[in-house]
């Protein structure tokens, strides 16, 4: 191994080399949706990356990856770090893929057998629900949150169903319950990702240490109409589903406005209409619904404001609608004594750092729920994410991964 020599510098080349795996490599920023060929790829490079440097690479049924570095007592519970590489389409190079890179950058630093516990990199298969419609599978699938169901249910945009695609990938579908981590198997997690907010940057801060995740809770709405001539058909005669999804899709931003002293939000970022063009009304809308926050009550209240918009919409634009919903996860509380481990580090080392809460998702969410488990936030230029113009300041993120590895040494030391 050639632990030593991997150096910042490396770490930056890295996180440059996994960018350069989009589908739009003339464009700025990423795309490289779950499980796509690109997003293959980018995970092969890992692998290989990871066992030319002489760790112990696995892959489980459906695709997670995972390097070890043992300790001196491989069957204590392992201290895991990890994040995703996949993104949203036309998203930026820092989320998710900022946590492998600096948690690759954190293992070598260290030498087999140098720490009591072992250290483990985790790659999550698709943490972002843009392709498939629900998030963290991965991390899901671990915590053993398999919905066989619920997730059938889910196409992405070309009709196809997550188990059919895992299956044509050679990722056998029918094993993922087997996944499933053992409740010792971590004795601490620890997430680096980018804030993907403005906070740390308008508090001039370093590092944020993340004490918990607002959650999503998720809807699937289909508005049936009647698509007709847009010149022959008066007004009166119509059953417009797009006229009806907007007065709901008003009424859920409204509602979230409301609920903002929660830190709520609401978001409609996916319609699809039927059939599209301009000169028919249109007949049927499918658009998803994505409320978060921290407050469950909060959150409920949004919730029960979309189900009353679409009685009332179908009334007043003469439409059938059906929802339905497609997950509703829990606010999570990360662990304190980690979070205190890192504050005691920044504190040490005079970083400049703020505790907040994550408003965006992450697979931490999952592996909160069995291992004591915190996250690390570096600044977000200007508090865009999911952006090509995500951006976060090369001198931060080192100060981040050092503080990953210093955090990762105190539990496994
Ligand atoms: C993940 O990026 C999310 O949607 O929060
Ligand atoms: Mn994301
Ligand atoms: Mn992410």
């Amino acid at each position: 191994m050639t632990r030593e020599l991997f150096s910042t510098n490396e770490m930056k080349l890295l996180f440059e080399k996994l960018a350069s795996f989009t589908v739009y490599p003339e464009n700025k920023g990423v795309t490289r949706l779950a499980y796509t060929p690109t997003d293959q790829l980018a995970h092969q490079y890992m692998i290989e990356t990871m066992q030319k440097a002489g760790f112990t690479v696995r892959q489980d049924a459906i695709g997670n990856i995972f390097c070890r570095l043992p300790g001196k007592n491989p069957d204590l519970p392992a201290v895991g770090t990890g994040s995703h590489l996949d993104t949203v389409p036309n998203g930026g190079a820092y989320d998710g893929t900022l946590g492998v890179v600096a948690g690759f950058y954190a293992l070598m630093q260290f030498k087999p057998q140098q720490l009591s516990r072992s250290l483990e990199l985790v790659i999550f298969r698709a943490e972002e629900s843009s392709r498939f419609g629900f998030s963290c599978i991965g991390s899901k699938v671990l915590l053993g949150k398999v919905d066989r169901e619920k997730w059938a249910l889910n196409r992405d945009d070309d009709g196809r169903s997550f188990f059919d695609v895992l299956d044509s990938l050679g990722y056998p579908s029918h094993e993922i319950e087997q996944c499933e981590l053992a409740d010792n198997h971590y004795s601490g997690f620890i997430e680096m990702h980018i804030e993907q907010g403005r906070r740390l940057e308008l508090e001039g801060k370093s590092v944020g240490i993340v004490n918990g995740i607002a959650a999503p809770t998720r809807f699937q709405v289909q508005v049936t109409g009647h698509a007709d001539h847009s010149g022959a058909t008066p007004m009166y005669q119509r059953h417009d589903a797009l006229v009806a999804s907007a007065a709901i899709i008003s009424d859920v931003n409204r509602a979230a406005c409301r609920e903002s002293v929660w830190g709520t939000v609401g978001t409609i970022g996916k319609l699809n209409v039927y059939p599209n063009s301009m000169n028919v009304i249109p007949g049927e809308v499918n658009f998803l619904v994505d409320i978060r926050g921290i407050e469950p009550e909060s959150i409920a209240r949004v919730a029960t404001h979309l189900k009353n918009s679409i009685k009332k919409s179908e009334q007043d634009n003469d439409v059938s609608i059906q929802i339905r919903e497609i997950s509703a996860e829990a606010p999570v509380k990360l662990d304190n004594e980690i979070c205190q481990c890192i504050e005691q580090h920044c504190l040490e080392q005079n970083i400049g750092y703020m505790t907040m809460l994550s408003g965006a998702g992450h697979d931490s969410m999952n592996l909160a729920q069995k291992f004591p488990t915190a996250m690390i936030f570096t600044p977000s230029k200007n508090g865009i994410s999911h952006h090509p113009d995500e951006f976060t300041d090369f001198d931060d993120i080192i100060i981040a991964a050092n503080l990953l590895k210093d955090t990762l040494y105190s539990l496994a030391k």
